[in-house]
């Protein structure tokens, strides 16, 4: 802190160039806040104070500048387009790698060794099987019930399941959750669509990839051994390899916040699910699925954009608080959905969606707002042409973002900086009101 110069002149001189020099016009002091990594420490600003007032805070809903973390997961340039999971571009990945070798890399920091890649695929493909009353309690839900609600549950109820999950602090035990969440996620998800559908659980296969079984859970019938076609097998993998991380969204922050009062990861990931269920996060998909159909042709088109021009609706699958240019993920979508289409047939929503697409992208609406397709543009779109139900479309990408929620929770575990989540707020009710009791304010 440095007191007011008696002049206009600048106060720096002293000051390290790493610095911001703030002046609180209401004192006329200034103070020097350390820049480190381009920020300053939001508890920095606390010295600054009027009288017995408490000291000065940040207001930030929806934490549209404020950094909550230090993380070596996921790199974003939103300006730029740029996604990489620890360095590596989202591009290659989605092209050259598979989901488990991804959640390895995102959980590990690195890519695996043969070694350890084979012993991964073997740890997880041997706990995909879930306790039987996993399986009786979901049979409980309702006929109708959404199957996210079931998802949010079950992975909730794990931890009753695994009482030792929440020893946090030993690491072998926090790797064999992180393991049997990632293992039993498409098991959980399979059967809510089963639960759904009416039709009987599916138990893993372990002769098959972790995409071919999630498949297999999902449709299987009387065969003995379900075959999905390799290019639905690898269009789905790739899927999950673009949704699985996407740095400090709102439901890995809803993990983190969670998971800062050390409970145990099935119950953090728990409440990740649940923040990834509303429309405007995972839901998404569900959504653009649902407008779609409702615009029901293109001749419809313009007066639906006018609508949302008009503030009535939203273009959903459009915008995203990052990516201000473009959704790298989008674009590998868009050619995921080809592959798909190619074995399914195309789906006559995409005729609706490429004409949306085409004129938000010129109209001076969307481009005044940088808003383009994200990732939940054409994935329900592919997801349809899977024969999923929308209600499962937030399911998979729970399935994906497991292994990011995961990554993001090992490491605030270990981060010495971080302290229960506990925000501040700027207080505008009453105050010091006296109590009337009932018998005398209804008298
Ligand atoms: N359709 C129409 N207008 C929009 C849209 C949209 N999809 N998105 C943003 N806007 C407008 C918004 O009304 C605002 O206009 P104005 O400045 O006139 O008030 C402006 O653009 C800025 O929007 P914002 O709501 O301040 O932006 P945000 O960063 O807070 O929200 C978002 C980001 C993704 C929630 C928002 O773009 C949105 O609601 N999109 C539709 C839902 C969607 O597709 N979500 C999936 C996101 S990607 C996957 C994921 O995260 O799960």
């Amino acid at each position: 802190m440095t007191d007011a110069p008696a002049t206009d002149a600048p106060a720096t001189a002293g000051a390290s160039k790493e610095s911001l020099t703030v002046r609180d016009n209401r004192t006329g002091v200034e103070y020097d806040l350390k820049i480190t990594d381009n920020t300053i420490r939001a508890a920095d600003l606390g010295q600054i104070k009027l009288g017995d007032q408490p000291g000065l805070a940040t207001y930030d809903p929806g934490f549209v500048n404020t950094a909550s973390c230090r993380s070596s997961v996921t790199y974003i340039d939103g300006d730029k387009g740029i996604l990489e999971y620890r360095g590596y571009p989202i591009e290659q990945l989605a092209e050259n790698s598979s989901f488990l070798e991804v959640a390895y890399l995102l959980i590990h920091g690195a890519l695996p060794t043969k070694a350890e890649y084979d012993a991964w695929e073997h740890e997880i493909t041997y706990h995909t099987f879930v306790h039987e009353n996993v399986k009786s309690f979901m049979e409980g839900f309702r006929y109708d019930a959404h199957p996210m609600g079931m998802l949010m549950a079950s992975v909730g109820a794990l931890s009753t399941f695994y009482p030792d999950a929440r020893n946090i602090t030993d690491p072998d035990n926090r790797h064999i959750q992180m393991v049997r969440m990632i293992a039993k996620m498409p098991t959980l998800g399979a059967w809510s669509f089963r639960h759904a559908q009416g039709k009987p659980f599916i138990y893993p296969d372990n002769d098959l990839s972790y995409t071919a079984n999630f498949l297999s859970m999902l449709f299987k019938m009387s065969e003995k051994k379900y075959g999905a076609d390799e290019r639905l097998v690898k269009a789905l993998d790739t899927l999950f390899i673009l949704h699985a991380d996407h740095e400090q969204n709102a439901s890995t922050n809803a993990v983190r916040s969670v998971g800062s009062t050390q409970v145990d990861p099935y119950s953090a990931v728990a409440a990740g699910v649940g923040a990834l269920y509303g429309p405007l996060h995972g839901g998404a998909n569900e959504a653009v699925l649902r407008m779609l159909r409702r615009i029901g042709s293109k001749q419809n088109i313009p007066a639906f954009i006018e609508g949302v021009k008009n503030g009535n609706e939203k273009l959903m699958g459009f915008g995203h608080r990052v990516y201000k240019n473009y959704d790298p993920r989008a674009k590998i979508i868009k050619k995921s959905a080809e592959d798909v289409f190619a074995v399914t047939g195309t789906n006559p929503l995409l005729e609706i969606a490429l004409e949306l697409e085409k004129i938000a992208l010129e109209d001076e609406y969307f481009v005044k707002r940088r808003l383009y397709p994200n990732v939940d543009f054409y994935s329900g779109l592919i997801y349809e042409a899977f024969q999923f139900p929308p209600e499962m479309f937030t399911v998979l990408f729970a399935i994906g973002r497991t292994p990011g929620w995961l990554a993001q929770w090992l490491e605030l575990v270990q981060d010495k900086d971080q302290k229960i989540a506990r925000p501040k707020q700027i207080y505008t009710g009453e105050r010091g009101l006296d109590f009337v009791p009932s018998s005398e304010r209804w008298a």
